[in-house]
């Protein structure tokens, strides 16, 4: 009789589980087979009242039901469950996930809103090389082999047998990588005929320790603009102008008289801006260097001093961008870090 109620047990279970599709269903089913008070459990609770050698056989029998059901149910479960997740990959009611965007770069930003202006005030850009030879990048200059302002500019020399094909002609051929835009100013002359006005946006690079506001490679924004009788009131008007379009109306200007081999006179312009917090007091911060081109560079492109003058300018990028968006150190640009990125 046990026997018989074994079997019959396994074959409403069998088919019972078949035709479950839910996990309340199924634990229903855990407990009518599996559960105390399971036909299954009655049996097994039963065999000590049995003579041995039945209490052997069905033991045996029954036991092996109880591992049986118990995989089928744990079949069961499995595909449940996964049969779950197949459902809602397939819910065409839920809403896409967001296409995550790159986005610019705050120095490439800046970089374009300085073009656009500059764009506006009807000049050109102009790239060069970073790769220079010494002569671009300080002798044409007015910058002479053993100028001590060469030492304003501290160098990354190129081994010479990196470039085979590029021996150098003479000494002043050697190659660096540039310190400063300013070479593109000679680039550009050479080969066109004033007047004139460019900027030149490009990389530049300095053998230096580095520090929240020294990198070994930073961006610098170059300006030439070269005519009959231009004078420091244009560059004046050019640089309030640029200022003013860039930070708002809101910015003093303050100009310094100083010194750069390739400019006479020279100067540095420094900026104010102004905060609406009363506590916070503003500083001066030193943001380009300009002055008229020197007489000596004009004639390094063959330029007549006496019938051209021009002035220069040069600005570093990263302390625009670091005002512009309250940096405080200029190594977070170079990071790759997103949490940093990601703020722009
Ligand atoms: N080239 C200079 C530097 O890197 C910056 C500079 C100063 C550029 C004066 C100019 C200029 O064109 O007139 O420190």
């Amino acid at each position: 009789m046990e026997f018989k109620t074994l079997e019959t047990v396994k074959q409403s279970a069998l088919k019972e589980i078949e035709g479950i599709s839910g996990e309340k269903s199924l634990e229903t089913w855990r407990i009518k087979y599996l559960g105390r008070k399971s036909d299954l459990n009655k049996i097994l609770r039963s065999l000590k009242t049995l003579p041995d050698n039945k209490k052997r056989e069905i033991g045996f029998q029954a036991n092996n039901l109880k591992k049986e059901l118990e995989k089928l149910f744990a079949q069961k479960n499995q595909t449940l469950k996964t049969g779950r997740h197949r459902e809602t990959s397939f819910d065409v009611s839920i809403p896409g996930r967001k296409i995550s965007l790159g986005h610019l770069h705050p120095l490439t930003k800046t970089e374009q809103k300085i073009r656009e202006i500059f764009l506006s005030m009807g000049f050109s850009i102009v790239c060069g090389p970073e790769i220079e030879t010494e002569y671009y990048n300080f002798d044409a200059l007015n910058i002479p082999p053993d100028h001590p302002a060469r030492d304003l500019w501290n160098t990354f020399w190129l081994r010479q047998s990196e470039f085979k094909n590029q021996k150098p002609k003479t000494e002043n051929q050697k190659l660096l990588l540039r310190t400063h835009t300013s070479p593109v100013q000679i680039r550009y002359m050479e080969e066109h005929h004033p007047p004139f006005q460019i900027i030149v946006p490009g990389r530049v690079f300095r053998y230096e320790a580095t520090d929240v506001s020294h990198e070994i490679n930073f961006y610098q924004v170059e300006g030439l603009m070269v005519g009959k009788d231009v004078s420091l009131v244009n560059f004046k008007f050019i640089v309030e102008e640029f200022f003013k379009k860039l930070f708002g109306s809101k910015i003093q200007l303050r100009f310094r008289p100083s010194y750069f081999p390739f400019v006479e006179p020279g100067l540095e312009v420094d900026i104010k801006l102004a905060t609406s917090d009363k506590r916070q007091a503003t500083r001066w911060l030193e943001i380009m260097g300009a002055g008229m081109v020197h007489p000596k560079v004009f004639e390094a492109v063959h330029y007549n001093p006496r019938d051209w003058q021009g002035f220069a300018f040069g600005l570093g990028l990263e302390r625009l961008a670091m005002i512009q968006y309250n940096i405080p150190d200029i190594r977070l640009f170079y990071s790759s870090d997103l949490r940093f990125i990601k703020q722009f």
